[in-house]
């Protein structure tokens, strides 16, 4: 999947973990999973939840379980392979030239130490700054993300602000270092509807004016499509579908991708949980399906689903389904 000379921000290659779960069978719970990110752009992974959009985050920090393993595949962090890299070189990226956002900003906090010092506390561990200047450099990245009187703020304890304010908090501890990628983690499922709003905003502009690759994990199209260049489709593990927003938007061609979008908000009526969803559930990984792993679920599904379907690689875009294997453009990668 290479675009050229250049060495891309991020490449992850055929990226498989398997999880092998202390009572049950050992699965792939992300399964040759590729797609790249250049500096300055933005790549959602979407995806029900239980489908790997987690995990594929985690092993590009070396944060997967203990249960878990790389057990094949590349994540080439501009032009460096994380998969397999010393716990110490980890340590030199995460946090540094990689910043990080999860869900919920309550559990990622630490409650007990006021949240100045501990966006100080990055800045002091990666660039041994001394606290006062870290904490100079905490008012001016509060402010940067949009924090009201940041000198007070740096004072308070996590509990003491609004969930909108503590991930902005998050986003801060996340840029103190100046990375070059940052990975959020449905960094606005925790907060109300306006919030998100903001808080996407300000993800965008942050990315922008710094020129930072941005992977943003959602299960929410409309998230997608107001913040995507491309777009990787999950689903049990595998990536089933890549394309520019553009083209994922003006023509999905899973039925996977189909559905969701069938199942996603119109942008008045954002309550997710009030919406139809896909019939019928994501296979367990220990009782996954013969051939394409959508097949229970796929309304198109014929005999020919029951083999496991090819990548189909249609120009600059990927989709693994038999319905497009016979497209007059279609270059079928090897079958998975
Ligand atoms: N620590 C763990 N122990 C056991 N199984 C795990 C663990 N972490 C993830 N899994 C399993 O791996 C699969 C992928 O999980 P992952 O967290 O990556 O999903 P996700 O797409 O991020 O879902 P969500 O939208 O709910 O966050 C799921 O089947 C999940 O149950
Ligand atoms: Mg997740």
């Amino acid at each position: 999947m290479s675009t050229g000379d250049a060495v891309p921000l991020l490449a992850v290659e055929e990226l498989t973990v398997r999880l092998a779960p202390r009572h049950g069978v050992a699965f792939d719970a992300v399964h040759r999973v590729s797609f790249e990110l250049a500096s300055g752009r933005t790549f959602c992974l979407v995806g029900e939840s239980g489908c790997g959009k987690s995990l594929t985050s985690l092993a590009i920090l070396g944060l997967i379980p203990d249960i878990g393993r790389i057990v094949s595949g590349r994540i080439l962090f501009e032009g460096q392979n994380l998969a397999g890299a010393s716990e110490a070189a980890l340590r030199k990226v995460r946090g540094r030239r990689i910043g990080m956002v999860f869900q919920e900003p309550m559990t990622s906090l630490n409650p007990v130490l006021r949240v100045g010092d501990q966006v100080a506390e990055v800045m002091e561990y990666h660039w041994r700054l001394g606290h006062r200047e870290a904490l100079e450099r905490v008012v001016e990245l509060f402010r940067q993300v949009g924090i009201p009187s940041p000198e007070m703020r740096l004072r308070d304890y996590p509990h003491q602000l609004s969930g909108g304010l503590r991930q902005r908090v998050m986003i801060a501890m996340a840029l103190a270092c100046d990375p070059v990628l940052l990975l959020a983690d449905e960094p606005t499922t925790a907060l109300d509807v306006t919030i998100q709003g903001q808080i996407l905003a300000l993800l965008r502009e942050q990315a922008e004016q710094r020129g930072m690759g941005l992977l943003l994990i959602t299960h929410d199209l409309g998230v997608v499509a107001s913040m995507a260049d491309a777009v990787g489709v999950m689903y049990a593990g595998r990536m089933v579908e890549r394309a520019s927003a553009e083209a994922l938007f003006e023509r999905p061609l899973h039925p996977y991708t189909r559905g969701l979008m069938q199942s996603a908000p119109t942008l008045d009526c954002l309550d997710q949980a009030r919406l139809p969803a896909i019939p019928g559930f994501v296979p367990s990984p220990g009782a996954l399906p013969e051939g394409c792993l959508f097949r229970p679920r796929c309304a198109e599904a014929s005999e020919q689903c029951l083999r496991r379907p090819p990548r189909v690689r249609l120009g600059d875009r990927e989709v693994c389904c038999w319905l497009h294997a016979q497209a007059p453009s279609a270059q079928l990668l090897e079958e998975d």
